[in-house]
């Protein structure tokens, strides 16, 4: 197995075939292999440097129905909130002085953020932080809303495919949902100059191999400059409740494996994996990882932002966040970068 990985390392590349098998593999000398070469490839393009992104989630409203998330809109259960833009604003404020140069605006796809609130909240940023970066995360909208945002000033925008697999996406989202639309808005924010992330949960309902490597096959096609991947980890008023979560070992094999396949691209250890294991960030920094985003929203929101059991970092203040990451972060062996934190590609 571990001439697999030395393949891949060398080449960027692998048949199906040994995907599968690297993908299935519980060798500890191939996941070791896995994680040095990772390590080897993310610091030829990064060096040591882990850039941090301030997650500013602004609305727990949705008009989906994904059967995964805690905050889709069937969960009567939930308690919904969304920030007005003085508290995005105020948000901003403080990650600016703890040393956040991307500002990143999650949510639902909440209708009350209409084009004309975003944009005027995307300018205000602009404005103030002409050294920030300003990503968005509001899942699927028109190209002319994504042409008004990137005029407005924002940089990046990050929309998981979720499933390449189109049987396993149809099990996964709503009828009225489809990985056809989910693509195309990922070539229509790439075609407008964003730089676009895409990506996948790991372990989800009926996620076989094979799905998996439709995802690598797709994100190929797409390079995109950012793939955002995490365990599925199960919410309690979900129809998907009783599954199984995705699991550390696989997570981190399939970070190693993206590491490989796209050096240079921007990889978050997200906080679904340090939701699993104490030291999932960790480990996923040593297994290619090179962002983390720590929560900047406001404490008394944080636990409505509930799309998974267990969520960690949800009861401390944005300052605590950002040192308890930075401590990590240096324990792990890498440093903090306060800069934009472009992608080289
Ligand atoms: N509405 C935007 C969108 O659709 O991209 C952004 C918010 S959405 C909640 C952000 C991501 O959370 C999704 O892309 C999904 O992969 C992830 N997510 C949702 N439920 C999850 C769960 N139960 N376990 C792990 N990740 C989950
Ligand atoms: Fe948020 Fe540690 S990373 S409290």
């Amino acid at each position: 197995m571990t001439d697999i990985v030395e393949k891949l390392y060398m080449t960027g590349d692998l048949s199906d075939n040994e995907l599968k098998a690297l993908i299935e593999t519980d060798d500890e000398a191939a996941a070791k292999l896995l994680r040095e070469r990772a390590d080897e490839v993310r610091r030829k393009s990064y060096g040591k440097k882990v850039f941090l992104r301030g997650l500013i989630e602004v609305s727990s409203y949705c008009k989906n129905d994904c059967l995964y998330c805690g905050i889709r809109r069937s969960n009567k259960d939930a308690d919904r909130y969304r920030l007005s833009r003085e508290q995005i604003m105020s948000c901003a404020e403080s990650g600016y002085e703890l040393g956040f140069r991307t500002f990143v605006m999650q949510g639902g796809e909440d209708s009350a953020f209409t084009d004309d609130f975003m944009c005027g909240v995307i300018s205000e940023l602009r404005e103030k932080y002409p050294d920030c970066a300003i990503t968005l995360s509001l899942g699927e909208r028109s190209f002319e809303s994504y042409k008004r945002m990137k005029d407005a000033g924002a940089d990046r925008y990050l929309l998981r495919h979720e499933a390449a697999d189109g049987e396993l996406y149809k099990k996964l989202h709503p009828a009225e949902m489809s990985l056809e639309n989910r693509k195309n808005c990922l070539f229509q924010l790439r075609e407008l100059g964003y730089q676009v992330g895409a990506g996948f949960m790991v372990g989800a309902p009926y996620q076989t191999t094979d799905s998996l490597i439709a995802d690598l096959r797709f994100l190929q096609e797409l390079k995109p400059q950012m793939i955002g991947i995490g365990p599925f980890v199960p919410h309690h008023c979900t129809p998907f409740a009783d599954e199984n979560g995705g699991t550390l070992g696989l997570t981190l094999r399939l970070l190693g494996i993206l590491r490989l396949m796209f050096p240079k691209v921007l990889l978050p250890a997200t906080t679904a994996l340090g939701t699993i294991a104490p030291n999932g960030r960790e480990l996923g920094l040593q297994t290619g990882c090179n962002v983390v985003m720590p929560n900047l929203s406001p404490v008394n929101v944080r636990k409505k932002y509930d799309l998974y059991d267990n969520k960690i970092c949800t009861g401390e203040e944005a300052a605590e966040c950002r040192m308890c990451l930075q401590r990590r972060i240096e324990a792990a062996g890498y440093e903090v970068a306060v800069e934009r934190g472009d992608c080289v590609i």
